[in-house]
């Protein structure tokens, strides 16, 4: 878990999932795009499957993203 210092705005990495991302107003997606927040805490895909992205939508879940996860 890994935590930001500035005032007002903090991440948290969930182990195997998304990144919670709380008091942010926008988030900016790999491409650049910024992507309004109005909910006080959202969840960030980091495994590049979510049907939602930038959002994490639960699929992280049922997909292996480690290589030992995959059979
Ligand atoms: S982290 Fe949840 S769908 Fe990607």
């Amino acid at each position: 878990m890994s935590r930001s210092t500035r005032p007002g705005v903090s991440v948290e990495l969930c182990p195997d999932g998304p990144l919670l991302v709380r008091g942010a107003d926008v988030v900016r997606d790999a491409d650049g795009i910024e992507h309004a927040t109005t909910r006080p805490v959202v969840a960030v895909c980091t495994c590049g499957m979510s049907g939602r992205a930038p959002w994490c939508d639960g699929t992280h879940k049922v997909v292996p993203t480690r290589p030992e996860q995959r059979r």
